[in-house]
């Protein structure tokens, strides 16, 4: 044998082992479980490769969150050419027009983002037609905002029809995540072992939340986290449909957020200058989350969890703006150091928050803001004697409940401000309801006393066993639920918490009660910065986003396999998302439950 021969034997060799290795399958099981198979895949009931199996198999494919209405997925797909998809629009809003453009835009990069490891030929000679029909073209997310959709996917000869249609802009933006999930890259004997787009050829899908609150919350005080790494959680988000971004923007660690009525906030409160949100940066992220179905809710803690920011008034004669900064022995003073709390007697704070709101109104569009309120220490007021003076000459004393009426007559004061610079800066003069989280203040047996129930939601974070939210509800306040014990992504690093699986944040099941509004999950970040903030978020947030979703009652075994794919997709996406289980068991799904 020549040389030649030999290395022709071994191309040949190794190809047979090439077909051999590819001659894997897999098998939709009639529980809607892709097994797989060490089989020479067929055309009928053997799919070459596993995004090919779950795409179709089972009631839900590989969709996630899974709709609520009634949804059929064909099992027939057809080749899809990225570069042969047209969008057609019946509109000459612009908004519409320019919200639709964008959605096009993100669709087309996450299909895209499905082939960039990949390689995909884009040969295929079929049409994909993507039509819109939208009644109304407001691109503001709101509570009250209609996000149903309803999708129809049709094939005659060589063109795919996409019906889309929606009241909003946003039910079109959900519509176009679902087709996006229709869709996958296969590589098998059918393709030649090439890597080939395809699209289910037939579907119908009709969904709606049945949570209009799906949120996130992201704390970028403890770790500033950089815009690029917001931009990754947004993208998550809107390909888990939550659409909620819940800014957690300052503590008494730090205050990196641009106010530009007030340069002293980040000035004295950036961990440097290059760790500040500027106002650019804020429109930025505004934008870029309105495109993937989320809007931006900011949140001012206070009056505690203020200090580092707050340090500048001596020195510019505004005296005192906050007490307790940095006090030590912190546990006296704080629950968590470093300790700061504003200072409710200093007239010249209400300035000060006063401007910080008109910037948010202004420069920063807003409908509600979250005006923080929790764990404010008593003992921190009460050790100082300015306060304490103030109370006595205004016939309080240094019980609790004095301390709980110093902070409501502040929590009146922030509200009125914020009013009027509403009314100041908005068209529109009707009194919208702002966030508080549950506290001293929000005890069931007290908040009457303190919290109008048509201004204020309150955000719970007790665990899930507290009967706090059911009180609430019964007294008719309205509630967004952080669940402590399911949906606080930061546990189990610390003291002596412990780390929720995604399945216990998906088993979480939060009343349905026309004031819960819905709940978020939250990545508080001591422990966290832009090295772990996917892992730490994703895909356990996907897990949360199908409860407020889709609120299922349906045993969790039934939204593993989807749930594993979701992952992979978020992965696909530039998402560092864990591992949530053994590769085997994702190949082999059902096997390890
Ligand atoms: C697909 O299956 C049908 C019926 O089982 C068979 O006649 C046909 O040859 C198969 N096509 C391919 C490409 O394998
Ligand atoms: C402000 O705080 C400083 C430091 O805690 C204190 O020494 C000072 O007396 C305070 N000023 C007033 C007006 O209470
Ligand atoms: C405040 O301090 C006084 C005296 O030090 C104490 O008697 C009182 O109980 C304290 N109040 C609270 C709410 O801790
Ligand atoms: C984290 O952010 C810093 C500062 O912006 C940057 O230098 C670093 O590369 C980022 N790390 C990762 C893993 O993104």
């Amino acid at each position: 044998m020549n040389s030649t021969t030999t290395v022709l034997l071994w191309l040949l060799l190794l190809l047979n082992v090439q077909k051999f290795i590819s001659a894997q399958s897999f098998k939709c099981t009639e529980t809607g479980k892709c097994i797989h198979k060490n089989e020479k895949p067929d055309n009928n009931t053997l799919y070459e490769c596993q995004n090919a199996c779950r795409l179709t198999c089972g009631r839900y494919g590989a969709l996630w969150p899974k709709p609520t209405g009634s949804t059929i997925i064909k099992n027939s797909v057809v080749h899809l050419n990225p570069h042969k998809i047209r969008f057609e629009l019946r509109t000459t809003n612009a908004n519409g027009q320019e919200y639709l453009n964008a959605i096009d835009e993100i669709f087309l990069k996450n299909i895209a983002s499905e082939c960039e490891k990949r390689d995909c030929v884009t040969e295929s000679e079929n049409e994909i037609v993507i039509q819109y029909a939208v009644n109304v073209f407001e691109d503001t997310l709101t509570w009250d905002t209609d996000e149903s959709y309803s999708l129809a996917i049709s094939t005659l000869d060589q063109t795919t029809t996409v019906e889309i249609s929606s009241h909003t802009l946003f039910g079109a933006r959900h519509a176009l995540e679902t087709l996006s999930q229709l869709i996958t890259v296969t590589n098998g004997p059918s393709t030649n072992f090439e890597n080939v787009l395809i699209i289910v050829s037939s579907a119908q899908i009709k969904d709606r939340p049945v949570y209009a609150h799906r949120g996130l919350l992201i704390d970028t005080a403890r770790h500033f986290i950089p815009v690029a790494d917001i931009e990754r959680a947004l993208d998550g988000m809107g390909a888990s449909k939550l659409n909620v971004f819940h800014w957690h923007a300052t503590d008494s660690h730090s205050f990196p957020l641009e106010i530009p009525r007030v340069p002293q906030m980040t000035i004295f409160g950036a961990y440097s200058h290059e760790e500040i949100y500027t106002v650019s940066d804020v429109r930025h992220i505004i934008e870029y989350a309105k495109y993937r179905g989320v809007r931006v809710i900011i949140e001012i803690d206070a009056p505690s969890h203020a200090g580092n920011g707050w340090q500048w008034g001596p020195s510019y004669d505004l005296g005192n703006l906050t007490v307790c900064v940095n006090q030590q022995p912190w546990r006296s003073f704080c629950i968590q150091p470093p300790c700061g709390q504003l200072n409710p007697i200093n007239l010249n704070v209400y300035d000060v928050l006063r401007d910080i709101y008109r910037d948010l109104l202004t420069s920063l569009p807003h409908e509600t803001m979250h005006m923080g309120g929790d764990e404010v220490h008593m003992g921190c007021w009460n050790s100082t004697k300015e306060i304490v003076d103030y109370m006595y000459n205004n016939g309080l004393g240094q019980t609790t409940d004095d301390f709980l009426k110093l902070w409501s007559d502040f929590q009146s004061k922030s509200l009125e401000i914020w009013d009027e610079e509403s009314r100041a800066t908005s068209v529109t003069s009707t009194q919208k309801p702002v966030i508080l989280w549950s506290s001293e203040l929000t005890d069931p047996a007290n908040i009457e006393k303190y919290l109008n129930k048509e201004r204020y939601i309150i955000q719970t974070w007790v665990p899930l066993t507290s009967p706090i939210p059911k009180k609430l509800l019964t007294k008719g306040y309205k509630l967004i639920m952080s669940t402590k014990d399911a949906w606080y992504f930061d546990h189990g690093f610390w003291g002596n918490t412990r780390y929720y699986t995604w399945k216990m944040a998906y088993k979480n099941r939060i009343p349905r009660d026309r004031n819960v509004l819905g709940g978020e999950a939250c990545v508080w970040s001591e422990l966290i910065d832009n090295n772990s903030i996917d892992e730490r978020t994703w895909p356990r947030a996907a897990a949360v986003a199908e409860r407020l979703w889709s609120d299922p009652d349906t045993d969790i075994s039934l939204a593993e396999q989807r749930f594993y794919r979701h992952r992979e997709r978020l992965v696909d996406r530039g998402i560092r998302a864990e591992a949530v289980a053994p590769r085997y068991c994702v190949l082999n799904e059902g096997e390890c439950t």
